[in-house]
């Protein structure tokens, strides 16, 4: 007799955040905020900054999200990176970030910044650790929020995004 195919597994999609994906993304960022490893963010700040957040979606099911905000001229950052962890490593924050930095050049920004508890990841995507101080003043409003301020251990790094055709 013919055995019963299981059925395919979903493929993971990048995309935009819904307004459906807030209970997820605060989920994910609550989790890991909670473990140090990046700012918590209250449900008003992500309506606010719903536009910002690209999902990674499996079946219908948030896995992984990533924010690109901008900051200055020319400059915005990645925040908010996170992948469930039974799905990291597996090339799904890597994808978030790219679709972050696709935006970013969309938008014709030309620079990248992260301040991140895991820097090797984003070195790892060709991001430099740059120092702090060489980001504008105004990037550290959120700083105030995080209850390790002023002794931040987070790492500083950035990316130059090139206009589309050149390197
Ligand atoms: C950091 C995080 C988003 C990475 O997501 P991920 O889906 O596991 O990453 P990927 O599988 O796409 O990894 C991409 C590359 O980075 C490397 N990498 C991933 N996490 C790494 C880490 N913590 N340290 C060093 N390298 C790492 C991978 O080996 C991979 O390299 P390769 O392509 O050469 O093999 C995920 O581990 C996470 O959610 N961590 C907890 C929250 C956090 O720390 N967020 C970052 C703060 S903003």
């Amino acid at each position: 007799m013919e055995k019963a195919r299981p059925p395919e597994a979903p493929a993971v999609a990048i995309r935009k955040a819904r307004m459906s994906d807030i209970e997820p993304i605060f989920a994910l960022v609550t989790e890991f905020s909670r473990q140090e490893r990046m700012l918590p963010r209250s449900r008003a700040d992500l309506y606010e900054g719903l536009r910002d957040f690209v999902v990674a979606d499996l079946g219908g099911r948030v896995i992984g999200c990533g924010a690109l905000t901008i900051e200055w001229d020319n400059l915005a950052e990645i925040k908010s990176m996170a992948v469930v962890r039974r799905h990291q490593r597996r090339g799904i924050g890597r994808r978030l970030v790219k679709a972050c930095l696709a935006e970013a050049r969309r938008l014709g920004i030309g620079r990248v910044f992260a301040l991140t508890s895991s820097p090797a990841f984003f070195e790892h995507l060709g991001f430099a650790r740059v120092p702090r101080e060489s980001l504008p003043h105004k990037v550290w409003s959120d700083c105030i929020k995080c209850a390790k301020f002023p002794d931040c251990d987070e790492t500083a790094v950035a990316i130059e995004v090139p206009p589309r055709g050149r390197r």
